[in-house]
């Protein structure tokens, strides 16, 4: 009998693509994915320790398990509960004194080991949080082309991890380590798994993907543009994506793909975190307001339509309302597409969490909102100038209500059109006529030469 394991990862994409990989490695050992979780024989929480409240959700869904595996156990099931990802790493064997339930503990470099850690798990709790030296990339299965088909047209592909750039505030560096970057052959030979299952769009990512630096087919070190204009050459991918990316590493040959390659999208997300020189410093950003704002008119001269997305923190411990101030005016003057926000969090181990100067809870949701707020009206006015124009989706599932589809603009929107005659995989093109506050709408006009249908070579009008 095939058993079942239930994956649920939280936080960033890369805990997606190492959630799948994982999927991957047990489907060896005999595991079924299944979105059930009073099912699975093994339950997996790929987990997040970016912020204070991602930790304490991690903890409070382990109690909900255990809960699972006391009332399967009565009907005489087993079920093995495994800790993975970011609070693995960095809890460790804490992990199993707050909750015993938990069978292993395994950190985001060793589970291309979980077989071989399940099985010594056995009798006994097992924590591996090591950086082995063999390669984690290099061990794992190549993707399966069932369970690539029922992910979607769009995939994740890891080409780099970690980083060495050490912002006060942030645990990455501690948790996934040193930047790493893969050789572009293994990227390809993925890629290239993935284009054959059916995939249309990847995104590249990294904790820190435009200072990839991996190892070129010509044994010389190969920056970022060079692998996307060679992952570009694969048949099949029409979209490709980075992130994310830090404003120190967007050197001028990668803005220049935004212009000269056609199938890099016109969406960047490059984190600024705060507008105020003061504030940057502290972080240990090592740049300014102004060489972000020059990054930006530099990226928006090769290609005026990009959609900007960025991260921001408030409250950083010292920030003063001037400091907020500037961070609300370059919001104002970059106009971003879409962002993400958050409170400052305390994460100990970290340079800023002993800072003296710590801003107050109240005064953190107070700035929160208003950030959130002005980012909201930039995105809907984004969102907004898109209607009554033409542009192209990549069409990935089935839409909100029956006979819909649900798609994607260049410019990371969701679009929702009647998709009779089409399906997922195609590249449409589209009028919008409306919007909501999620979504747009559109009439789909015709469908793009590289779409699937490019074998029966027509378009279709159906304007
Ligand atoms: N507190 C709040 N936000 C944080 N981030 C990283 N560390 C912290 C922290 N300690 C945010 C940053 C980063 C994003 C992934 O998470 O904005 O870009
Ligand atoms: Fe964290 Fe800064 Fe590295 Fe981003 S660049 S992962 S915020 S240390």
């Amino acid at each position: 009998m095939t058993k079942k394991v239930f994956i649920k990862s939280y936080g960033c994409q890369m805990n997606v693509y190492d959630g799948q990989r994982m999927a991957d490695v047990l489907a060896g050992d005999g595991y079924a994915e299944t979105s059930r979780q009073d099912e699975a024989d093994l339950v997996i929480l790929n987990t997040c320790h970016i912020r204070e409240k991602a930790v304490d959700k991690v903890y409070s869904e382990l109690g909900r398990v255990r809960e699972i595996k006391t009332a399967r156990a009565g009907q005489g099931l087993e079920t093995r509960i495994v800790v993975a990802g970011c609070v693995a790493q960095a809890e460790g064997a804490e992990i199993q004194r707050r909750q015993h339930a938990v069978d292993l503990v395994v950190g985001p470099q060793s589970y291309h080991r979980l077989p071989d850690l399940l099985a010594r798990s056995r009798n006994r709790r097992l924590v591996d949080t090591e950086f082995p030296v063999e390669d984690k990339f290099g061990a794992l299965p190549e993707p399966d082309r069932a369970r690539t088909l029922a992910r979607g047209v769009t995939a994740f592909l890891t080409v780099q991890e970690g980083c060495d750039k050490f912002c006060a505030f942030c645990v990455v560096p501690y948790t996934r380590g040193a930047e790493l970057s893969r050789p572009v052959e293994r990227i390809m030979a993925e890629a290239r798994k993935l284009a054959e299952a059916g995939v249309r769009e990847l995104t590249l990512i990294g904790q820190n993907v435009n200072a990839y630096h991996g190892e070129g087919p010509d044994g010389r070190t190969w920056p970022l543009w060079k692998l996307l204009e060679r992952v570009a050459g694969i048949p099949g991918i029409v979209r490709l994506r980075y992130t994310t990316s830090h404003p120190n590493d967007m050197d001028d040959d990668l803005i220049a793909a935004h212009r000269d390659q056609p199938s890099l999208m016109p969406y960047l997300h490059l984190p600024v975190q705060s507008g105020s020189d003061a504030i940057l410093a502290a972080m240990n950003r090592k740049h300014t307001g102004a060489d972000y704002r020059r990054i930006i008119g530099k990226v928006r001269a090769v290609r005026p339509d990009i959609a900007l997305s960025s991260d921001f923190i408030v409250g950083f411990p010292g920030e003063t309302d001037a400091d907020f101030a500037d961070t609300m005016r370059l919001i104002d003057d970059m106009r971003f597409a879409s962002a993400y926000s958050f409170k400052y969090s305390i994460r100990p181990g970290t340079p800023a969490a002993d800072a003296r100067d710590q801003v107050s809870e109240a005064v953190k949701s107070e700035r929160l909102a208003a950030l959130q707020a002005r980012l909201e009206e930039h995105r809907q006015a984004f969102n907004a100038a898109m209607v009554g124009r033409s542009t192209e989706i990549l069409l990935e599932r089935k839409g909100r209500e029956a006979g819909q589809l649900t798609g994607k603009t260049p410019y990371l929107q969701t679009v929702q059109i009647d998709g009779s005659g089409f399906e997922p995989g195609e590249i449409v093109g589209v009028k919008i006529l409306s919007q909501s506050t999620n979504s747009l709408f559109g009439r789909a006009d015709s469908v793009k030469a590289d779409g699937r249908r490019a074998d029966s070579g027509v378009t279709t009008d159906r304007a």
